[in-house]
């Protein structure tokens, strides 16, 4: 399934039901992203526009921009701070230049991440986005697909560096690709986030969400019921006190753009 058809549906319907949920489990990550950014913001992939919501906040202007139709009819319902667009980032003409262009995990899924990063240095000055680091660095978002692999045989190796949440693991390839796309200064810290959900919420989460997530979607009742029954377990070890407890290991990654 193409990145654009993922979002338009299962995966972005999916990200809509869950917006409480991944609201909260990713609140923390609003204020490194936002801090110190101001004037005219773009945001992208910006999904149910938690992030552009907040900067919408401190900002003279702030524009969503996500691939996502059903992602986007939640943003616009969240705030009206905030202006949002259905487009593909990697090409739209962005017939302004912005400030700053910010993102949280909203660039690992361009299937031309140069192009895309290239109409990115067309559209913003200053570059700061969140990514993930590797799958083998965030052993908690491969839990489900670990365990579940015996059962769902198909489900898609995400050690590689295809679009998707881990594609920009690997900090050389995000420094070359940045720097092929026209950005200088460009800079990867290491940013590790100590994340919590409910306890409750955990099967919902690898349910709905991930690779694990969207095959279930299409599974027979045998199936999901055995995959629940093998792959809850193996979230014991995040468990704390009625809480799911885990290190999200990301990068901060910034860079500038000259480009008129
Ligand atoms: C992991 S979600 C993150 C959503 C949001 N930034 C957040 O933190 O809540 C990734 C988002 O990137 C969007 N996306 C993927 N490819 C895109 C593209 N080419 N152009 C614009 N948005 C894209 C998806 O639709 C989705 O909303």
């Amino acid at each position: 399934m193409d990145q654009k058809t993922r979002w338009n549906t299962t995966g972005g319907n999916a990200w809509v039901e869950m917006q409480d949920l991944l609201d909260r489990a990713m609140a923390p990550f609003i204020p490194p992203l936002i801090d110190g950014v101001a004037g005219s913001v773009l945001d992208v992939g910006c999904g149910t526009g938690s992030t552009t919501e907040a900067v919408a906040r401190q900002a003279d202007r702030a524009v969503g921009v996500d691939i996502s139709a059903p992602m986007i009819e939640a943003a616009r319902k969240r705030t009206d701070a905030a202006e949002f667009i259905v487009a593909d980032a990697q090409s739209h003409p962005f017939h302004e230049r912005f400030d700053f262009v910010i993102s949280r995990f909203g660039v690992m899924f361009f299937e031309d991440p140069v192009a895309a990063f290239t109409n990115l240095a067309r559209a913003g000055t200053h570059l700061r986005v969140i990514a993930w680091r590797g799958a083998e660095d965030n052993p908690f978002h491969t839990t489900a697909e670990r365990a579940a692999k015996p059962l769902m045989p198909d489900l898609p190796d995400r050690t590689n560096e295809a679009a998707g949440q881990f594609a920009f693991g690997n900090a050389d390839r995000v420094r070359g690709i940045l720097t092929q796309a026209g950005w200088s200064d460009v800079e990867l810290q290491p940013l590790d986030v100590e994340s919590t959900m409910p306890e409750d919420a955990l099967e919902g989460y690898y349910t709905r969400l991930g690779p694990v997530g969207m095959a279930l979607q299409e599974a027979n009742d045998t199936t999901r019921a055995r995959v629940i029954e093998v792959v809850r377990p193996a979230f014991d070890p995040f468990l704390q006190n009625g809480e799911v407890r885990y290190t999200a290991a990301c990068w901060i990654i910034t860079a500038n753009s000259e480009n008129p």
